[in-house]
């Protein structure tokens, strides 16, 4: 038998996979009644998890559903096992890089903009700076959009995720360059040291690391200045990956051009200077997370309680104290 605990409100349907060894523990979201449980498996990214777990006694392994465990490993005491969600979120915040990449190609802010207007209008060149419509076509018809085809993309942290985007992006015909902390062949990846020297050739640069002491601002002015006129920066991370102050710059002078899914602050401040920020697409940290995705989730969390009552070794383990 192990003791389960999950959050008060979990729909009974996520729970049918489950072992009939596992006894569900719902924990109340308000309340200081401690409960006994084995294996928490988090709501998520709450706020109150932290106090949430000074109620639980006997914990021997918080599993995650986020794929990122930066919320947890600042107040989850040592001698716990956790586990995160690698794997969990690859389809549907890969699906969302995919749909964030064409969206600003094709323009899709700028038209929603305009039909918000009733304006029937092509992109102008003096609204976009960079995005102007200097070459052959000038005068014989307006840019609505570019192509994805033949774009150079750097995936910037290949690993569950960003494999998974670079399955999605290889039949738009495109460049893959790939960077993680260290370098390897078969497919080749480069180790972030070479950063500098990757971004200015990339159309397409995407951030999809985890946020830990060594990616915090791994984007700032530097970097920033190192991309590419009117390159595209899809930040799917942490919103801490990227220095805010120095993205809201290269966005006003209209250098670069940014889709967003994580921000720094978040939520972020109605009066924040990023809302107005030019060709800038935000969604509030979302790409993760679908309906499917939660079923995904609750199935993966079953083969770790059956591999934890088997006494097999559980997957995704992050910092291991050996239950
Ligand atoms: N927006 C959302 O809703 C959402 C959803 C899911 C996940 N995420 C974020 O995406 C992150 C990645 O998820 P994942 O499942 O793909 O993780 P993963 O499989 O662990 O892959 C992480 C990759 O990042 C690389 N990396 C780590 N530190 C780095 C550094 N300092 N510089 C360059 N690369 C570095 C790793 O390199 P090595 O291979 O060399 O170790 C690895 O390739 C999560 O941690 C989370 O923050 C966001």
């Amino acid at each position: 038998m192990v003791r389960v605990g999950v959050d008060e409100n979990l729909s009974p349907e996520l729970l049918t996979d489950f072992p009939n060894e596992a006894e569900i523990v719902r924990i109340p979201r308000k309340g200081s009644e401690k409960l006994d449980v084995d294996f928490w498996i988090l709501p998520f990214a709450r706020k109150d998890a932290a106090t949430t777990f000074a109620r639980l006694r006997g914990v021997k392994v918080v599993q995650s559903m986020m794929a990122g465990v930066d919320w947890i490993t600042p107040w989850l005491p040592e001698g716990i096992t956790l586990c995160d969600g690698r794997g969990i979120h690859d389809i549907s915040t890969s699906e969302w890089v995919l749909a964030a990449i064409l969206a600003s190609m094709k323009r899709f802010p700028l038209y929603r903009d305009l039909q918000s207007l009733h304006e029937w209008g092509g992109q102008a060149a003096e609204r976009d700076g960079f995005l102007n419509e200097q070459g052959a076509q000038a005068g014989q018809y307006r840019i609505l959009g570019e192509d994805l085809s033949g774009k150079s993309v750097l995936i910037i942290g290949y690993g569950s995720i960003g494999s998974a985007i670079e399955a999605r992006l290889t039949p738009f015909g495109v460049t893959i360059v790939r960077v993680a902390r260290s370098a390897r062949q078969s497919p080749q990846v480069h180790s972030v040291s070479e950063l500098h020297q990757l971004l200015p050739a990339a159309d397409i640069v995407i951030a999809i690391v985890p946020f830990t002491p060594e990616t915090e601002k791994l984007f700032g002015p530097k970097e920033l200045a190192l991309m590419k006129p009117g390159a595209l920066l899809i930040n799917a991370a942490r919103g801490p990956v990227v220095d805010t102050d120095a993205l809201v710059e290269a966005l006003e002078t209209r250098k670069i051009r940014a889709a967003l899914d994580v921000t720094d602050p978040e939520p972020l401040p109605p009066n924040h200077p990023l809302w107005s920020a030019p060709n800038c697409l935000i969604t509030p940290h979302v790409a993760g997370s679908t309906p499917e995705f939660i079923h995904r989730a609750f199935r993966f969390g079953a083969g770790q309680l059956r591999r934890y009552l088997a006494g097999e070794p559980l997957e995704n383990v992050v910092s291991d104290a050996g239950y």
